[in-house]
Protein backbone atom coordinates (compact mmCIF):
# COMPACT_ATOMS: atom_id res chain seq x y z
CA UNK A 1 0.00 0.00 0.00
CA UNK A 2 1.57 3.08 -0.92
CA UNK A 3 1.83 6.45 1.91
CA UNK A 4 -1.12 7.93 0.44
CA UNK A 5 -3.06 5.21 1.24
CA UNK A 6 -1.91 4.26 4.22
CA UNK A 7 -2.72 8.26 5.21
CA UNK A 8 -6.22 7.87 3.14
CA UNK A 9 -7.13 4.42 5.34
CA UNK A 10 -5.87 6.13 7.89
CA UNK A 11 -8.39 9.18 7.96
CA UNK A 12 -11.27 6.96 7.09
CA UNK A 13 -10.56 4.81 10.37
CA UNK A 14 -10.10 7.89 12.45
CA UNK A 15 -13.49 9.47 10.99
CA UNK A 16 -15.24 6.00 11.65
CA UNK A 17 -14.32 5.91 14.91
CA UNK A 18 -15.48 9.21 15.63
CA UNK A 19 -11.61 10.49 16.47
CA UNK A 20 -12.20 13.90 15.27
CA UNK A 21 -10.51 15.66 13.01
CA UNK A 22 -7.28 14.65 11.78
CA UNK A 23 -4.70 16.51 10.44
CA UNK A 24 -1.27 15.42 9.24
CA UNK A 25 -1.94 11.96 10.56
CA UNK A 26 -2.42 13.20 14.44
CA UNK A 27 -6.54 13.16 15.31
CA UNK A 28 -6.84 16.24 17.24
CA UNK A 29 -8.77 16.07 20.74
CA UNK A 30 -12.74 17.90 20.41
CA UNK A 31 -11.19 20.23 23.11
CA UNK A 32 -7.84 20.70 21.93
CA UNK A 33 -8.14 24.93 21.75
CA UNK A 34 -9.56 24.97 25.09
CA UNK A 35 -12.48 26.70 26.04
CA UNK A 36 -11.87 29.16 29.14
CA UNK A 37 -10.90 32.47 28.47
CA UNK A 38 -8.97 32.97 31.79
CA UNK A 39 -5.95 32.40 32.82
CA UNK A 40 -4.70 29.12 34.46
CA UNK A 41 -4.59 28.96 38.07
CA UNK A 42 -1.40 27.21 38.05
CA UNK A 43 -0.65 29.37 41.26
CA UNK A 44 -3.66 29.29 43.26
CA UNK A 45 -3.80 29.64 46.97
CA UNK A 46 -6.14 30.39 49.50
CA UNK A 47 -6.12 31.49 53.27
CA UNK A 48 -4.84 29.29 56.13
CA UNK A 49 -7.89 27.61 57.87
CA UNK A 50 -8.04 27.11 61.82
CA UNK A 51 -9.90 23.75 61.23
CA UNK A 52 -10.55 21.67 57.38
CA UNK A 53 -14.79 20.91 57.99
CA UNK A 54 -15.75 17.76 55.21
CA UNK A 55 -18.34 16.94 53.66
CA UNK A 56 -17.65 13.22 53.00
CA UNK A 57 -19.87 11.97 49.63
CA UNK A 58 -19.40 8.16 49.34
CA UNK A 59 -18.29 5.89 51.91
CA UNK A 60 -17.64 2.57 50.46
CA UNK A 61 -14.27 0.84 50.52
CA UNK A 62 -12.02 3.87 50.10
CA UNK A 63 -14.25 6.43 51.08
CA UNK A 64 -14.41 4.39 54.48
CA UNK A 65 -10.78 3.89 54.70
CA UNK A 66 -10.44 8.08 53.84
CA UNK A 67 -12.61 8.74 56.59
CA UNK A 68 -10.54 6.57 59.17
CA UNK A 69 -7.70 8.24 58.29
CA UNK A 70 -9.58 12.28 58.25
CA UNK A 71 -10.40 10.97 62.03
CA UNK A 72 -6.75 10.57 63.25
CA UNK A 73 -5.67 13.73 61.53
CA UNK A 74 -5.89 16.86 63.70
CA UNK A 75 -7.63 20.19 62.24
CA UNK A 76 -9.89 18.10 59.78
CA UNK A 77 -13.84 17.34 60.98
CA UNK A 78 -16.21 15.23 59.51
CA UNK A 79 -19.52 17.70 59.06
CA UNK A 80 -21.48 15.60 57.21
CA UNK A 81 -21.73 12.13 55.32
CA UNK A 82 -23.65 11.14 52.55
CA UNK A 83 -24.16 7.69 50.90
CA UNK A 84 -27.01 6.44 49.35
CA UNK A 85 -26.79 3.36 51.67
CA UNK A 86 -28.22 4.38 55.09
CA UNK A 87 -26.55 1.84 56.70
CA UNK A 88 -23.40 2.89 55.55
CA UNK A 89 -23.80 6.36 56.57
CA UNK A 90 -24.36 5.42 59.90
CA UNK A 91 -21.61 2.89 60.65
CA UNK A 92 -19.34 6.45 59.64
CA UNK A 93 -21.55 8.13 61.68
CA UNK A 94 -20.96 5.72 64.60
CA UNK A 95 -17.06 5.84 63.99
CA UNK A 96 -16.74 9.50 64.39
CA UNK A 97 -18.63 9.75 67.62
CA UNK A 98 -16.33 6.67 68.67
CA UNK A 99 -13.18 8.76 67.74
CA UNK A 100 -14.63 11.50 70.33
CA UNK A 101 -15.75 13.58 67.33
CA UNK A 102 -19.17 15.27 66.94
CA UNK A 103 -21.83 12.84 65.32
CA UNK A 104 -21.61 14.26 61.49
CA UNK A 105 -25.17 14.41 59.88
CA UNK A 106 -26.45 11.86 57.83
CA UNK A 107 -27.68 12.26 54.15
CA UNK A 108 -29.06 9.24 52.19
CA UNK A 109 -32.18 10.02 50.52
CA UNK A 110 -31.29 8.80 47.42
CA UNK A 111 -28.37 9.63 44.26
CA UNK A 112 -28.71 13.21 44.68
CA UNK A 113 -28.88 14.17 48.35
CA UNK A 114 -25.34 15.19 47.93
CA UNK A 115 -26.66 18.50 46.63
CA UNK A 116 -28.18 18.99 50.22
CA UNK A 117 -25.10 18.63 51.56
CA UNK A 118 -23.67 20.73 49.37
CA UNK A 119 -25.32 23.69 50.19
CA UNK A 120 -24.28 23.55 54.04
CA UNK A 121 -22.95 26.54 54.99
CA UNK A 122 -20.52 24.89 57.29
CA UNK A 123 -18.42 23.21 55.08
CA UNK A 124 -14.90 24.00 53.74
CA UNK A 125 -14.88 20.90 51.53
CA UNK A 126 -16.32 17.94 49.57
CA UNK A 127 -14.80 14.90 49.51
CA UNK A 128 -16.30 12.53 47.12
CA UNK A 129 -15.23 8.64 46.83
CA UNK A 130 -18.52 7.43 44.83
CA UNK A 131 -18.61 5.76 41.80
CA UNK A 132 -16.78 7.52 38.93
CA UNK A 133 -20.35 8.34 37.06
CA UNK A 134 -21.03 11.01 40.03
CA UNK A 135 -17.01 12.72 40.62
CA UNK A 136 -18.14 15.07 37.99
CA UNK A 137 -21.37 16.06 39.54
CA UNK A 138 -20.63 16.08 43.19
CA UNK A 139 -17.57 18.03 42.81
CA UNK A 140 -19.38 20.65 40.23
CA UNK A 141 -22.08 20.86 42.85
CA UNK A 142 -19.37 21.64 45.77
CA UNK A 143 -17.73 23.94 43.76
CA UNK A 144 -21.07 26.07 42.51
CA UNK A 145 -22.04 25.80 46.77
CA UNK A 146 -18.31 27.50 47.05
CA UNK A 147 -16.73 24.65 48.46
CA UNK A 148 -13.24 23.26 47.58
CA UNK A 149 -13.74 19.92 45.88
CA UNK A 150 -11.66 16.82 46.28
CA UNK A 151 -12.33 13.37 44.21
CA UNK A 152 -11.29 9.73 44.10
CA UNK A 153 -9.44 8.25 40.85
CA UNK A 154 -9.89 9.16 38.21
CA UNK A 155 -11.93 12.61 38.27
CA UNK A 156 -13.85 12.32 34.90
CA UNK A 157 -14.30 9.86 32.31
CA UNK A 158 -14.71 12.12 29.33
CA UNK A 159 -12.84 14.91 27.81
CA UNK A 160 -15.97 16.96 28.24
CA UNK A 161 -15.85 16.76 31.91
CA UNK A 162 -12.64 17.22 32.89
CA UNK A 163 -12.68 20.64 31.37
CA UNK A 164 -16.19 21.27 33.08
CA UNK A 165 -13.70 20.59 36.33
CA UNK A 166 -11.03 23.06 35.18
CA UNK A 167 -13.84 25.76 34.16
CA UNK A 168 -15.49 25.57 37.24
CA UNK A 169 -12.59 25.47 39.84
CA UNK A 170 -11.44 28.82 37.72
CA UNK A 171 -14.58 30.02 37.48
CA UNK A 172 -15.20 30.03 41.32
CA UNK A 173 -11.50 29.87 42.40
CA UNK A 174 -11.47 27.20 44.42
CA UNK A 175 -9.47 23.75 44.39
CA UNK A 176 -10.49 20.67 42.83
CA UNK A 177 -8.30 18.02 43.49
CA UNK A 178 -7.94 14.62 42.43
CA UNK A 179 -6.80 11.88 45.15
CA UNK A 180 -3.67 9.96 42.89
CA UNK A 181 -2.88 8.17 46.51
CA UNK A 182 -0.22 5.80 44.20
CA UNK A 183 1.99 9.29 43.68
CA UNK A 184 2.85 8.59 47.84
CA UNK A 185 3.72 5.30 47.43
CA UNK A 186 7.48 4.86 49.24
CA UNK A 187 9.14 3.67 45.89
CA UNK A 188 7.42 6.15 43.49
CA UNK A 189 8.33 8.55 46.08
CA UNK A 190 12.05 8.01 46.15
CA UNK A 191 12.59 7.53 42.98
CA UNK A 192 11.35 11.28 42.40
CA UNK A 193 13.66 11.98 45.04
CA UNK A 194 16.45 10.41 42.96
CA UNK A 195 14.96 12.42 39.88
CA UNK A 196 15.29 15.22 41.92
CA UNK A 197 19.28 14.66 43.28
CA UNK A 198 20.32 14.16 39.27
CA UNK A 199 21.07 10.45 39.72
CA UNK A 200 19.27 9.37 37.23
CA UNK A 201 20.28 11.70 34.62
CA UNK A 202 17.91 13.34 32.46
CA UNK A 203 14.90 11.38 32.34
CA UNK A 204 13.70 9.42 29.14
CA UNK A 205 11.16 7.26 29.67
CA UNK A 206 8.40 6.41 32.07
CA UNK A 207 6.25 3.36 32.34
CA UNK A 208 3.43 2.55 34.72
CA UNK A 209 -0.27 0.88 34.69
CA UNK A 210 -2.79 -0.52 36.57
CA UNK A 211 -2.75 -4.74 36.37
CA UNK A 212 -4.76 -6.02 38.68
CA UNK A 213 -7.23 -9.13 38.13
CA UNK A 214 -10.37 -7.69 38.89
CA UNK A 215 -12.72 -10.69 37.02
CA UNK A 216 -14.47 -11.88 40.23
CA UNK A 217 -15.00 -8.18 41.40
CA UNK A 218 -16.80 -7.12 38.15
CA UNK A 219 -19.16 -10.11 38.74
CA UNK A 220 -19.72 -9.86 42.05
CA UNK A 221 -22.77 -8.01 43.73
CA UNK A 222 -21.10 -5.98 46.05
CA UNK A 223 -18.95 -3.02 46.29
CA UNK A 224 -17.59 -2.30 42.83
CA UNK A 225 -18.99 -4.93 41.27
CA UNK A 226 -22.18 -3.11 41.68
CA UNK A 227 -20.93 -0.81 38.87
CA UNK A 228 -17.33 -1.07 37.59
CA UNK A 229 -18.53 -3.95 34.82
CA UNK A 230 -20.94 -1.41 33.05
CA UNK A 231 -17.32 0.25 31.64
CA UNK A 232 -15.97 -2.67 30.56
CA UNK A 233 -19.36 -3.32 28.42
CA UNK A 234 -19.39 0.36 27.26
CA UNK A 235 -15.51 1.22 26.49
CA UNK A 236 -12.23 0.13 24.91
CA UNK A 237 -10.20 2.44 26.63
CA UNK A 238 -7.81 2.74 29.29
CA UNK A 239 -10.36 3.17 31.74
CA UNK A 240 -8.06 3.72 35.02
CA UNK A 241 -5.20 5.83 33.92
CA UNK A 242 -4.02 7.74 36.87
CA UNK A 243 -2.42 5.53 38.83
CA UNK A 244 0.49 4.46 36.83
CA UNK A 245 0.54 7.68 34.97
CA UNK A 246 0.47 10.22 38.32
CA UNK A 247 4.40 9.14 39.76
CA UNK A 248 5.58 9.44 36.30
CA UNK A 249 4.55 12.45 35.86
CA UNK A 250 5.41 13.68 38.94
CA UNK A 251 9.04 12.76 38.08
CA UNK A 252 8.48 14.19 34.41
CA UNK A 253 7.29 17.73 35.86
CA UNK A 254 4.00 17.34 33.84
CA UNK A 255 1.75 20.87 34.52
CA UNK A 256 5.47 22.53 35.57
CA UNK A 257 7.34 23.13 32.72
CA UNK A 258 6.46 19.75 30.84
CA UNK A 259 3.22 18.26 29.12
CA UNK A 260 1.72 15.34 27.66
CA UNK A 261 1.85 16.25 23.96
CA UNK A 262 0.08 13.18 22.36
CA UNK A 263 -0.24 9.80 22.69
CA UNK A 264 -1.25 6.33 20.40
CA UNK A 265 -2.66 3.00 21.82
CA UNK A 266 -3.55 0.01 20.65
CA UNK A 267 -5.99 -3.07 22.50
CA UNK A 268 -5.97 -6.41 22.41
CA UNK A 269 -9.07 -8.50 21.72
CA UNK A 270 -11.18 -8.75 25.05
CA UNK A 271 -11.82 -12.38 26.26
CA UNK A 272 -10.95 -12.65 29.80
CA UNK A 273 -13.96 -11.80 31.11
CA UNK A 274 -16.10 -14.10 28.78
CA UNK A 275 -14.32 -17.06 29.91
CA UNK A 276 -14.62 -15.62 33.75
CA UNK A 277 -18.23 -15.65 32.96
CA UNK A 278 -18.85 -18.69 31.20
CA UNK A 279 -16.72 -20.36 34.28
CA UNK A 280 -19.14 -18.78 36.73
CA UNK A 281 -22.41 -18.81 35.42
CA UNK A 282 -22.08 -21.17 32.49
CA UNK A 283 -20.89 -20.87 28.60
CA UNK A 284 -24.51 -20.72 27.74
CA UNK A 285 -25.33 -17.47 30.01
CA UNK A 286 -26.18 -14.06 28.88
CA UNK A 287 -22.83 -12.75 30.57
CA UNK A 288 -20.78 -15.50 29.00
CA UNK A 289 -21.89 -14.74 25.61
CA UNK A 290 -22.67 -10.97 25.78
CA UNK A 291 -19.86 -8.60 24.08
CA UNK A 292 -17.60 -6.50 26.39
CA UNK A 293 -16.17 -3.48 24.11
CA UNK A 294 -12.86 -3.17 26.91
CA UNK A 295 -9.82 -5.34 25.36
CA UNK A 296 -8.12 -7.40 27.67
CA UNK A 297 -4.55 -5.45 27.79
CA UNK A 298 -4.70 -1.46 27.08
CA UNK A 299 -1.56 -0.21 25.95
CA UNK A 300 -0.79 3.45 25.61
CA UNK A 301 2.57 5.52 24.18
CA UNK A 302 2.73 9.19 25.58
CA UNK A 303 4.75 11.57 24.30
CA UNK A 304 5.76 15.07 26.17
CA UNK A 305 6.88 18.05 24.98
CA UNK A 306 10.43 17.34 26.45
CA UNK A 307 10.41 14.53 24.12
CA UNK A 308 10.00 11.35 26.86
CA UNK A 309 7.48 8.38 26.50
CA UNK A 310 5.66 6.91 28.72
CA UNK A 311 3.93 3.59 28.59
CA UNK A 312 0.54 2.80 30.26
CA UNK A 313 -1.18 -0.11 30.97
CA UNK A 314 -4.31 -1.36 31.59
CA UNK A 315 -5.10 -5.03 32.12
CA UNK A 316 -7.74 -5.56 34.81
CA UNK A 317 -9.42 -8.99 33.16
CA UNK A 318 -6.47 -11.31 32.91
CA UNK A 319 -5.02 -13.71 35.77
CA UNK A 320 -1.48 -12.14 37.10
CA UNK A 321 -0.51 -11.08 40.70
CA UNK A 322 -1.00 -7.06 41.28
CA UNK A 323 1.32 -4.74 39.47
CA UNK A 324 1.58 -1.02 38.25
CA UNK A 325 4.82 -1.38 36.18
CA UNK A 326 6.34 1.31 37.45
CA UNK A 327 9.62 2.38 35.89
CA UNK A 328 11.82 5.52 35.39
CA UNK A 329 14.61 5.78 32.95
CA UNK A 330 16.89 8.11 32.19
CA UNK A 331 20.30 9.00 30.66
CA UNK A 332 22.63 7.78 33.61
CA UNK A 333 20.15 4.63 34.84
CA UNK A 334 16.50 3.72 35.88
CA UNK A 335 14.20 2.77 38.87
CA UNK A 336 11.77 -0.18 38.58
CA UNK A 337 9.30 -1.46 40.98
CA UNK A 338 7.38 -4.52 39.94
CA UNK A 339 7.88 -7.32 40.52
CA UNK A 340 10.71 -6.35 42.85
CA UNK A 341 11.57 -3.12 43.40
CA UNK A 342 15.55 -2.65 41.95
CA UNK A 343 17.51 0.08 40.67
CA UNK A 344 20.65 0.49 38.41
CA UNK A 345 22.85 3.46 38.10
CA UNK A 346 25.62 3.82 35.87
CA UNK A 347 29.06 3.83 37.79
CA UNK A 348 27.15 3.28 41.38
CA UNK A 349 25.80 0.10 40.81
CA UNK A 350 27.62 -2.94 39.84
CA UNK A 351 28.04 -3.37 36.08
CA UNK A 352 25.50 -4.74 34.38
CA UNK A 353 23.45 -5.43 38.13
CA UNK A 354 20.30 -4.27 39.59
CA UNK A 355 20.48 -3.12 43.01
CA UNK A 356 17.89 -3.60 45.85
CA UNK A 357 15.55 -0.92 45.80
CA UNK A 358 14.84 -1.08 49.74
CA UNK A 359 18.55 -0.32 50.28
CA UNK A 360 18.13 2.81 47.98
CA UNK A 361 14.95 3.45 50.42
CA UNK A 362 17.42 3.53 53.02
CA UNK A 363 19.42 5.93 51.54
CA UNK A 364 17.13 8.42 49.34
CA UNK A 365 14.05 7.95 51.02
CA UNK A 366 11.68 11.15 50.09
CA UNK A 367 11.73 14.04 52.93
CA UNK A 368 7.68 13.23 52.93
CA UNK A 369 8.34 9.31 54.24
CA UNK A 370 10.82 10.09 56.65
CA UNK A 371 9.09 12.76 58.16
CA UNK A 372 5.67 11.26 57.96
CA UNK A 373 5.99 7.49 58.40
CA UNK A 374 5.28 7.05 62.01
CA UNK A 375 2.35 8.73 61.43
CA UNK A 376 1.47 6.00 58.79
CA UNK A 377 1.76 3.57 61.46
CA UNK A 378 -1.68 1.39 61.92
CA UNK A 379 -3.30 4.34 59.31
CA UNK A 380 -6.07 2.60 56.77
CA UNK A 381 -5.20 1.70 52.81
CA UNK A 382 -2.52 0.83 50.68
CA UNK A 383 0.55 0.56 53.26
CA UNK A 384 0.42 4.23 54.39
CA UNK A 385 0.61 6.39 51.56
CA UNK A 386 -3.65 6.93 51.81
CA UNK A 387 -2.74 8.14 54.85
CA UNK A 388 -0.21 10.40 53.34
CA UNK A 389 -2.38 11.95 50.72
CA UNK A 390 -5.34 12.81 53.21
CA UNK A 391 -2.66 14.32 55.81
CA UNK A 392 -0.44 16.68 52.87
CA UNK A 393 -4.21 17.81 51.63
CA UNK A 394 -5.48 18.85 54.78
CA UNK A 395 -1.98 20.81 56.09
CA UNK A 396 -2.15 22.38 52.83
CA UNK A 397 -5.29 23.79 53.81
CA UNK A 398 -4.87 24.56 57.16
CA UNK A 399 -1.02 26.19 56.35
CA UNK A 400 -2.65 27.91 53.50
CA UNK A 401 0.35 26.08 51.08
CA UNK A 402 -1.02 25.18 48.09
CA UNK A 403 -2.09 21.35 47.81
CA UNK A 404 0.30 18.54 45.68
CA UNK A 405 -2.71 18.47 43.18
CA UNK A 406 -4.37 20.68 41.08
CA UNK A 407 -7.52 20.71 38.91
CA UNK A 408 -4.85 20.89 35.64
CA UNK A 409 -3.24 17.25 36.77
CA UNK A 410 -6.55 16.06 37.57
CA UNK A 411 -7.97 16.61 33.64
CA UNK A 412 -4.74 15.92 32.12
CA UNK A 413 -4.23 12.67 33.80
CA UNK A 414 -8.20 11.70 33.78
CA UNK A 415 -8.06 12.85 29.59
CA UNK A 416 -6.21 9.43 28.87
CA UNK A 417 -9.61 7.49 29.49
CA UNK A 418 -11.19 9.43 26.26
CA UNK A 419 -7.94 9.86 24.01
CA UNK A 420 -6.99 6.22 24.50
CA UNK A 421 -10.72 5.98 23.48
CA UNK A 422 -10.32 7.65 19.84
CA UNK A 423 -6.73 6.37 19.23
CA UNK A 424 -8.13 2.86 19.33
CA UNK A 425 -10.88 3.45 17.68
CA UNK A 426 -9.47 5.04 14.89
CA UNK A 427 -7.12 2.42 14.30
CA UNK A 428 -4.17 3.26 16.67
CA UNK A 429 -3.97 6.82 15.37
CA UNK A 430 -1.93 9.87 17.36
CA UNK A 431 -4.38 11.90 19.26
CA UNK A 432 -2.96 14.96 21.11
CA UNK A 433 -4.11 16.18 24.38
CA UNK A 434 -5.94 18.92 24.98
CA UNK A 435 -3.48 21.38 26.60
CA UNK A 436 -5.84 22.80 29.65
CA UNK A 437 -3.60 24.80 31.36
CA UNK A 438 -3.70 27.20 27.71
CA UNK A 439 0.65 27.57 28.00
CA UNK A 440 0.43 27.62 31.73
CA UNK A 441 2.44 24.40 31.71
CA UNK A 442 5.99 26.02 30.65
CA UNK A 443 6.03 27.68 33.62
CA UNK A 444 8.68 25.68 35.84
CA UNK A 445 7.02 25.38 39.20
CA UNK A 446 8.11 22.99 42.07
CA UNK A 447 5.63 20.24 43.49
CA UNK A 448 4.62 20.94 47.17
CA UNK A 449 6.47 17.33 48.21
CA UNK A 450 9.50 18.95 46.50
CA UNK A 451 9.71 21.48 49.03
CA UNK A 452 9.29 19.57 52.15
CA UNK A 453 12.78 18.78 54.10
CA UNK A 454 13.66 16.14 56.38
N1 LIG B 1 -7.07 5.31 45.06
C1 LIG B 1 -7.28 4.02 45.22
O1 LIG B 1 -6.38 3.25 45.53
C2 LIG B 1 -8.66 3.50 45.07
C3 LIG B 1 -9.00 2.22 45.50
C4 LIG B 1 -10.33 1.81 45.36
C5 LIG B 1 -11.27 2.65 44.80
N2 LIG B 1 -10.88 3.90 44.38
C6 LIG B 1 -11.85 4.83 43.82
O2 LIG B 1 -12.78 5.20 44.85
C7 LIG B 1 -14.07 5.34 44.31
C8 LIG B 1 -15.03 4.43 45.06
O3 LIG B 1 -14.58 3.10 44.92
P1 LIG B 1 -14.93 2.01 46.04
O4 LIG B 1 -14.03 0.87 45.81
O5 LIG B 1 -14.97 2.64 47.37
O6 LIG B 1 -16.41 1.64 45.57
P2 LIG B 1 -17.64 1.23 46.47
O7 LIG B 1 -18.68 0.78 45.52
O8 LIG B 1 -17.17 0.32 47.56
O9 LIG B 1 -18.07 2.61 47.15
C9 LIG B 1 -18.84 3.58 46.50
C10 LIG B 1 -19.84 4.13 47.50
O10 LIG B 1 -20.54 5.21 46.91
C11 LIG B 1 -21.93 5.07 47.24
N3 LIG B 1 -22.71 5.80 46.22
C12 LIG B 1 -23.04 5.41 44.97
N4 LIG B 1 -23.71 6.41 44.35
C13 LIG B 1 -23.80 7.42 45.23
C14 LIG B 1 -24.38 8.72 45.19
N5 LIG B 1 -24.99 9.18 44.09
N6 LIG B 1 -24.30 9.51 46.29
C15 LIG B 1 -23.68 9.07 47.41
N7 LIG B 1 -23.12 7.84 47.51
C16 LIG B 1 -23.17 7.05 46.43
C17 LIG B 1 -22.17 3.58 47.26
O11 LIG B 1 -23.31 3.22 47.99
C18 LIG B 1 -20.88 3.09 47.92
O12 LIG B 1 -20.99 3.07 49.32
C19 LIG B 1 -13.94 5.03 42.83
O13 LIG B 1 -13.79 6.21 42.14
C20 LIG B 1 -12.67 4.22 42.72
O14 LIG B 1 -12.04 4.38 41.47
C21 LIG B 1 -9.61 4.33 44.51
Amino acid sequence: MSDSLNRRELFARAARGGAGAVLGGMALSGCAAGRSTRPAQTNLRHNPLKKVRIGFVGVGGMGSAHVRNLLKIEGAEIRAVCDIVKTKVERVQDWCVKAGRPRPEGYWRGEYDFKRLCEREDLDLVYTATPWRWHVPVCLAALEAGKHAVTEVPAATTLADCWKLVEASERTGLYCIMMENCCYDRFEMMTLNLVRKGLLGELLHGEGGYLHDLRALKFSKRGEGLWRLAHSIRRNADLYPTHGLGPVAWCMDINRGNKFDYLVSVATKSRGLNIMAARKFGPGSPRARRKYALGDIITTTIETARGETIVITHETDCPRPYSRNFLVQGTKGLARKYPDPKVYIEGRSPHDQWEDGEKYIREFDHPVWKTLEKRTRGAAGHGGMDYIEDYRLIQALLEGGQPDLDVYDAAAWSAVTELSERSIAGGSVPVKFPDFTRGAWKQKRPLGVDLVKA
